[in-house]
């Protein structure tokens, strides 16, 4: 019995012992290591500080590439960063040995955002763009071409091409997509067919209506009925002016424009047929189509509480350049609840939602 617990004992002691010496000889192995890389980093001209730090914030595996720098401040640099991402050291190295002269910060900020941009350089314009919100990888040659060529902000660049205003309007027929259904895009861009009519309408009567032009497709007519019945609350009185418009309609009164103003002008406030959204029949000119109605009681209530019904305003002020039309302070048109949330809050064009939640996807 005794013989036998000493036994135990002196295997317990044996298993103990063992495990010591090989915990011993591991860790002193990677100090071994440690050192090496610590010497050969001092040899190269970092300072111990520096050497420090490269041990704390780069992985073990990455220190090969480390070694392969040799002394360059730019390592440091990057490391410190309060941005720097241990996992990201190689496409930031990569990409640093791409741009040797470029600002650190953007090089961290590119490589940060995921996407792969290695074959452009890291300027600070790069950077600016790709951390705005609505940036689209794929536009980002249009991007650089059209902020290397223009004086505007890097919002305004990703606003401008996401809405292909940058190809200049008319430049590029499409076809609209009908299969977006509310979201359809009927712009200087994109066209609807001359035969399109939705088959959908139905007619405002009463309070709803003034025009001659009173069909809606119908999701569209029931939200601007309850958008009018709210406003009604708030003793703001409103009624459609024009609604849904054929295309054949739109020739003629595309034509009188031209006659009236020329082309160049009447291109700024009146679409070509099969160009006017007023063809999909989800959008509304609300009560007085003129410049005096901007500034209204009813403009400004349309401004701050249409979206909840699904509306947007189409063509608003300081967007000229996005949606190719000038400011009319009267002109809706419906989306539905989600994006006309969106794009009121994002004070953004239907062109920049769709560039980004629609046609990216
Ligand atoms: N006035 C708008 C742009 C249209 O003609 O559709
Ligand atoms: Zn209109």
């Amino acid at each position: 019995m005794m013989k036998k617990k000493i036994l135990i004992i002196s295997l317990i002691i044996l298993i103990m012992i063992s495990l010591g010496s090989l915990f011993f000889f591991f860790s002193n192995k990677n100090k071994e290591e440690n050192k090496s890389i610590n010497e050969i980093l001092k040899e190269d001209g970092y300072s111990q500080s520096e050497v420090s730090l490269i041990l704390n914030k780069v992985s073990k595996d990455n220190y090969d590439d480390v070694l392969k720098l040799g002394y360059d401040k730019s390592l440091i640099d990057i490391i410190s960063s309060s941005d720097y991402k241990e996992n990201k050291f190689n496409d930031y190295i990569k990409y640093y040995l791409k741009n040797k002269d470029a600002n650190i910060k953007n090089i961290i900020v590119i490589v940060n955002s995921g996407y792969d941009l290695s074959n452009y350089p890291a300027s600070s314009l790069l950077a600016s763009l790709v951390l705005e919100k609505y940036y689209i990888n794929d536009n980002v040659a249009r991007y650089l071409d059209y902020g290397n060529s223009h004086n505007v902000d890097s919002k305004k660049i990703i606003s401008l091409v996401n809405s292909k205003a940058d190809l200049g309007f008319y430049n590029e027929s499409l076809d609209s997509n009908l299969n977006d259904n509310n979201l359809v895009l009927v712009n200087k861009f994109y066209h609807l067919k001359e035969d399109y009519t939705p088959t959908d309408l139905v007619t405002l009567g009463g309070q709803y209506n003034r025009g001659v032009n009173n069909k809606m497709r119908k999701e569209a007519a029931e939200a601007l009925m309850k958008m009018v019945d709210a406003a009604k609350l708030d003793n703001i009185i409103l009624y459609n002016a024009s609604a849904f418009r054929s295309y054949d309609y739109q020739v003629n009164l595309y034509n009188r424009y031209i006659k009236r103003d020329g082309k160049e002008a009447a291109d700024k406030y009146s679409a070509r047929p099969g160009y006017s959204e007023h063809q999909t029949g989800l959008c509304s000119d609300l009560n007085n189509i003129s410049d005096s109605f901007d500034g209204t009681d009813e403009a400004i209530w349309l401004k701050n509480n249409a979206y909840k019904y699904g509306f947007i305003l189409r063509f608003p002020k300081g967007k000229e350049d996005i949606t190719g039309y000038k400011y009319e302070p009267w002109h809706y048109r419906y989306v539905g609840l989600d994006a006309a949330k969106i794009i009121h809050d994002d004070d953004i064009t239907l062109e920049e939602y769709y560039a980004y939640y629609i046609e990216k996807l």
